[in-house]
């Protein structure tokens, strides 16, 4: 993670009244899934993902201090040069909920510009990356009018904390490596507000990880993750879901330490299948699974009794499937989407992604 230099001097001065601050901020992907929710975005359960590296949202702030105050928000929304109004809403919602604790918010006029770097009809959650990056947007912007001392770590964690304000899988995105949210006996320091970042030992596999991401369908799903997560309340299986993330967090934990990739597998594709199988059981009867999910997965199984090799899926709340595996394997695994895998791929596309090292501060030379 690139946590150098959080300071004036990487931001922009355009002149007396205005500034521009610029973020880069990753996708991640649960392998332990968040699915369900409390009041003020806590979530039920803990969950841990892993960030990518080639997946990002790159978002410019400029605020402009207002001649008058006049005590409203005044934001306007950009995504690659369009005003957004789906995602503005979101964002109007956030600050709206920050004024008290931000309340120099009414003094600026914010206006935010924002670029995915994957394609829209790529079927990654932009959600995540997106929230990420405008809440370190406003993080520095408060240590700018504030004029507030703080050290990384605190940046970091107040932006992982207003991230999820925003969307719960949002507050992952705020490190590198292996990360995990939610308040977890075995992780000090951890918060259901925010998000820490796993230590992994040096020579763990896991530093190694790949993800190839393969498009079934590239596109919008038809049902929202908040409404996925509402489902949740009146759900029949919610205390089991409970149950069975944390003891998978605990398991998925432990076998980190015991370098037990098997298990690793094991617990990850399970939790891929409850969530859908969460989705299938709630009163909607929600199928988001395709056809060609489910050829791929065949695939990858076979593939994996056949080689004895410990790679494994994963799905969020879409069609795609997130396979994952090390480094060492990359030429059998490339050989294996090229024969086998692309033909279940809308137009043969996926996405070549690995473990990443977390968002970044752009320099000047980029914000200008
Ligand atoms: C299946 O973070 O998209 O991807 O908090 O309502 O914005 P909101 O939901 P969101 O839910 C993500 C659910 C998931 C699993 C995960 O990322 O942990």
């Amino acid at each position: 993670m690139n946590m150098d230099g959080i300071t004036s001097k990487n931001i922009v001065q355009m002149d007396e009244k205005s500034i521009k601050i610029g973020w880069r901020a990753p996708a991640n992907i649960a392998l332990i899934k968040y699915w369900g929710k409390r009041a003020n975005q806590l979530p039920e359960n803990g969950s841990l993902s892993i960030t990518l590296e080639n997946s990002f949202t790159t978002t410019f702030l400029s605020i402009r201090k207002k001649d008058k105050a006049d005590g409203a928000i005044g934001m306007k929304y950009y995504f690659h040069g369009a005003l957004n109004q789906k995602f503005g809403k979101k964002i109007d919602q956030l600050l709206s909920h920050l004024q008290t604790e931000m309340p120099f918010l009414s003094d600026y006029k914010l206006i935010f510009h924002s670029e995915n770097n994957f394609p829209h009809s790529a079927g990654i959650a932009s959600s995540a990356s997106s929230m990420a990056a405008v809440a370190l947007c406003l993080v520095s912007m408060e240590q700018i009018v504030t004029k507030m001392k703080q050290s990384n770590k605190d940046f970091f964690r107040r932006a992982s904390a207003i991230a999820r304000l925003g969307s719960g899988s949002a507050t992952r995105s705020l490190y590198g490596g292996i990360v995990t949210w939610g308040a977890i006996a075995s992780i000090e320091g951890s918060s259901d507000k925010y998000a820490t970042p796993f230590p992994l030992h040096e020579l763990s596999r896991l530093k190694q990880t790949r993800d190839i991401i393969l498009i079934v369908n590239s596109k919008e799903k038809q049902v929202s993750s908040s409404l996925g997560h509402a489902m949740m309340v009146a759900h029949p299986y919610r205390e089991g879901r409970k149950n069975q993330a944390n003891s998978n967090l605990n398991e998925f934990i432990k076998s980190i330490s015991e370098a037990n990739y098997q298990l690793i597998a094991k617990i990850a594709e399970n939790e891929a299948l409850s969530l859908h199988a969460l989705l299938m059981t709630s009163s909607s009867g929600t199928i988001l699974l395709q056809p060609n999910t489910l050829q791929i997965i065949e695939e990858i199984k076979k593939f994996r009794e056949s080689t004895g090799l410990d790679l494994f899926f994963t799905i969020d709340a879409g069609p795609n499937v997130h396979l994952i595996y090390f480094e060492e394997q990359r030429e059998m695994v490339l050989q294996l989407v090229k024969d086998k895998l692309m033909r279940y791929c809308e137009n043969g596309l996926w996405i070549d992604d690995k473990i990443g090292n977390g968002p970044k501060l752009l320099t000047p030379e980029f914000v200008i």
